[in-house]
């Protein structure tokens, strides 16, 4: 999820019209792509699919619940990081046809979050409302990540094609949240581990995202004086 093409149309993505650099959907892939898409497809389920097998398997550790509830989270993290870096591969690599996955990889990491959110209202809190609001309130990380899970349910509710016309250059701007997404990920990651000692996996994600969105803070300063540099026209 992050601002995608009409033809992408997935969270955070932009809407066809806005499309820029020439995107054309006919550039944008041959007889290959439906396969690679089934492929990615497929992939995407292999978080979900070791989870079952280990748990059939008796796998999951003396804590299953916390095994469930770290591995969504990693997970809905790394899909998180995927999807972002779709916009800098595609601009880097030239390959337009990275953006016909966006949508789908966003709509995995809100699969995730939901999963990972799930562990914890279900197996963890017994859906104890109370006991989560207090949680939320108090917990500095539940309540990063709740407001990161919070602000993926739009983009994934917005993200078919049909709403991205309807909303026009809105759904460019909702879709920007994914930005914040990343930051609160990864803020939750790190007042996790940091309660633990153990930031070398909070690092490395801080950096990737620091890479990610870092990349788009100078493009679009670039593009910015590009265009205060160009004369104006009468
Ligand atoms: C976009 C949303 C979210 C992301 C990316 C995310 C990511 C993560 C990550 C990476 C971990 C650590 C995994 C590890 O130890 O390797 C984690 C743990 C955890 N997250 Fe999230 N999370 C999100 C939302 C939430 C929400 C909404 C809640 C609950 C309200 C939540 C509750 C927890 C809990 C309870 C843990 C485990 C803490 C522990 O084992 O001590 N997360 N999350």
């Amino acid at each position: 999820m992050e601002p995608t093409t009409p033809t992408t149309t997935r969270p955070g993505t932009r809407p066809a019209a806005a499309t820029p650099r020439g995107a054309a959907p006919s550039a944008a892939g041959g007889r290959w792509l439906p396969w690679a898409k089934a492929a990615v497809f497929v992939a995407a389920w292999y978080p979900l699919a070791r989870i079952v097998l280990f748990g059939a398997t008796g796998q999951l550790g003396a804590n299953p619940i916390e095994f469930i509830t770290r591995s969504t989270g990693l997970w809905t993290l790394v899909f998180l990081c995927i999807t972002l870096a779709v916009t800098p591969l595609r601009r880097l690599t030239g390959w337009n046809a990275l953006i016909r996955f966006r949508r789908m990889l966003g709509l995995y990491a809100f699969f995730y979050a939901a999963l990972h959110f799930t562990t914890y209202v279900w197996f963890d809190k017994w859906f104890d409302v109370a006991g989560m609001l207090k949680d939320i309130g108090k917990r500095p990380f539940i309540t990063v990540g709740f407001a990161a899970f919070v602000l993926l349910i739009p983009l994934a509710v917005t993200s078919t094609r049909a709403m991205a016309r309807r909303l026009g250059r809105r759904w460019q701007m909702l879709h920007r949240a994914i930005y914040a997404i990343g930051v609160l990920a990864i803020l939750h990651f790190w007042w996790m581990k940091a309660g633990k000692h153990d930031l070398v996996l909070p690092k490395l994600y801080g950096a990737i995202m620091v890479v990610l969105l870092g990349w788009r803070l100078v493009a679009w300063l670039v593009a910015r004086s590009r265009a205060n540099a160009s004369p104006r026209r009468a």
